[in-house]
């Protein structure tokens, strides 16, 4: 999925002694909480790429409007997870997973508003009911159990660094898009160079915090609420796209790919 150039790291994912990449890649076992999250939400991660809305996305069936509230509601999201990561940076059940250079989305999402929304991006958009709760579970974790933070990090940036590339592309080629990235730099990690790598370093990372098995079975339990939260939020907006005429949409608007045309040629 991801192109695989490079293998750099920044001076904030290297440990000191050895590349980052290089950290150990134990034999994975299945007490490992990378082990216990991929199995424990396989059957989620199924539903929520079942779900219309994403299904749509994929088929390069999106309109720029949806599209738009999507990046709201990611918008919301991130902020909210990204400020409660920083209140716990230092926490010894987070601090290991603080990458803030390479995975933080709030700046790149606010551009991407900015972008499609205008100077006045801010006073244009309002947090969704189902992005709300969400947002609301994120702060509850943060302020009152700050290890299940690991869950909502491991839902939202390990998925992004897994579809990232192919859903740019689909969003691109979608709603036409100018090349240079704009409008899209949320899916855009500029400072990874190699997902897959990263993706590893990420899991060595949760592998070695000091967790034991009852708290695991709780992470694992409350990434699968992220993706219930998460596929809510794709609910509502495939509820909303139904109530989009195309004609209002179009109002004032480019036409091109405002009616979602499939990508596949
Ligand atoms: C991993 C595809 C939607 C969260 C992956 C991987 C693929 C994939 C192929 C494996 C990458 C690898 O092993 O390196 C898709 C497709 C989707 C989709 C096709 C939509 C149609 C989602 C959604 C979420 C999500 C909606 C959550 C909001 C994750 C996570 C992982 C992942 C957390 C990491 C799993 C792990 O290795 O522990 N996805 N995904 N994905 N995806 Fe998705």
């Amino acid at each position: 999925l991801m192109s695989e150039e490079k293998m750099e790291t920044s001076a904030n994912v290297s440990n000191g002694a050895k590349p980052a990449y290089e950290e150990k890649e134990a034999a994975l076992s299945p007490e490992d909480l990378s082990e216990m999250l991929a199995a424990g939400t396989r059957e989620v991660h199924e539903k929520a790429e079942n779900t219309q809305f994403v299904k749509d996305f994929l088929r390069g069936r999106i309109r720029k409007e949806l599209f738009k509230l999507g990046a709201v509601a990611l918008y919301y999201t991130y902020t909210a997870m990204e400020e409660e990561i920083e209140r716990n940076k230092d926490h010894p059940h987070f601090a290991p997973l603080y990458f803030p250079a390479e995975l933080h989305r709030h700046e790149a999402l606010a551009s991407d508003l900015q972008y499609f929304y205008g100077p006045d991006w801010q006073s244009q958009i309002s947090c969704s009911q189902a992005t709300q709760r969400y947002v609301d579970r994120i702060h509850q974790v943060g302020q009152e159990d700050p290890v299940l933070l690991v869950a909502h990090a491991y839902t939202r940036y390990m998925g992004d660094l897994s579809g990232g590339q192919v859903l740019k592309k689909v969003a691109q080629r979608a709603m036409k898009l100018p090349p240079t990235g704009e409008g899209l730099e949320f899916y855009q990690f500029d400072a990874i160079h190699s997902a897959k790598a990263f993706k590893q370093l990420y899991r060595s990372r949760m592998n070695e915090l000091e967790l034991d098995e009852e708290v695991k079975k709780r992470l694992v339990g409350e990434a699968v609420k992220a993706f219930q939260f998460n596929m809510e939020v794709f609910e509502e907006l495939e509820e909303i796209g139904k109530t989009i005429q195309e004609d209002v949409l179009d109002a004032g608007m480019p036409v091109h790919g405002a009616t979602g045309g499939d990508i596949n040629k």
